[in-house]
């Protein structure tokens, strides 16, 4: 069973039909726990439901935006089944209807990476550091970014990025066409809060239509691969090499692959 998230992990907070949910767990680098998924699950289940919201901000800290998955939670209870809060996150966000806007500062490792691929606007802090470091944790990727990472990019620059997963920058992030925008981390929250309102006055219909016409060939394709990515992330996440890695990640060491 997931536990609650201690209630001051993931804000939430609705007005001006704009519901932001902010991760805030800054002494753990905002990692995410499975009951943090669980609330953002939540959250946007009930902003799907709630003609009051328009449009979701998703954001993080100045200093940080996530470091991924809580590692020490994959270790003790990894997500078993495809209802586990991470799998249930991840469909949420994929397939929410309204408008998605993210400000992202400092790391944006993993999922905090793979999650700005379904957000429909993404504004960067200039000391956002991007990655998808799944190879090095001895993990697949996930959130279809096996899929949406080479549409995006290209195999060659998708490959560097999934299969060495050294983090890459927002210049860098800018030019592949992951965020929209760079800005002092400062106004990173502002400005998508700006943005998200400006989307918040147009037209729902008109919106949720435009968004669902963009995606509508991807979308079954996005559906099809999270579910083979998350049969082979569970499996991965209980195999010695990502048992190494993060037990090394714990000890503080370099986890040792010559055995796996
Ligand atoms: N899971 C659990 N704890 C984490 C964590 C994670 N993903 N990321 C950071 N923490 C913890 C650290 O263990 C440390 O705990 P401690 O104070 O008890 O030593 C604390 O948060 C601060 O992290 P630290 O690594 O000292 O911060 P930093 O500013 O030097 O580096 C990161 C920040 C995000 C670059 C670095 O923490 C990192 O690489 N984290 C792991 C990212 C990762 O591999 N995520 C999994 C993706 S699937």
């Amino acid at each position: 069973m997931t536990q609650a998230a201690a209630p001051q992990d993931i804000l939430v907070h609705t007005e001006d039909s704009v519901m932001t949910l902010t991760i805030n767990r800054t002494e753990r680098k905002n990692s995410i726990t499975s009951a943090m998924y669980a609330a953002m699950a939540d959250a946007l289940a009930s902003a799907s439901a709630d003609a009051a919201v328009r449009v979701v901000v998703i954001q993080g800290h100045e200093l940080i935006f996530s470091a991924g998955n809580d590692i020490g939670d994959f270790l003790s209870a990894p997500p078993s089944g495809s209802d586990a809060p991470v799998f249930r996150f991840l469909r949420g966000i994929s397939q929410f209807a309204k408008p998605i806007v993210a400000a992202v500062c400092g790391p944006a490792v993993g999922i905090g990476t793979t999650m700005l691929l379904h957000c429909d606007l993404v504004y960067a802090g200039d000391n956002a550091a991007f990655s998808m470091p799944f190879v090095n944790l001895g993990l697949c990727p996930e959130a279809a970014s096996s899929l949406l990472v080479p549409q995006l990019m290209g195999h060659q620059r998708a490959a560097e990025l999934l299969m060495l997963g050294e983090p890459f920058m927002a210049e860098t992030a800018l030019e592949l066409g992951l965020i929209n925008r760079i800005v002092p981390p400062a106004e990173a929250n502002a400005l998508a809060r700006v943005q998200a309102k400006k989307l918040a006055a147009k037209p729902l219909s008109a919106l949720v239509e435009t968004k669902r016409l963009m995606k509508l060939s991807n979308a079954p394709l996005i559906a099809e691969r999270m579910a083979q990515e998350g049969a082979s992330f569970g499996r991965m996440l209980t195999e010695p090499a990502a048992r190494e890695a993060f037990t090394a990640f714990m000890e503080k060491r370099k986890p040792d692959f010559s055995k796996v």
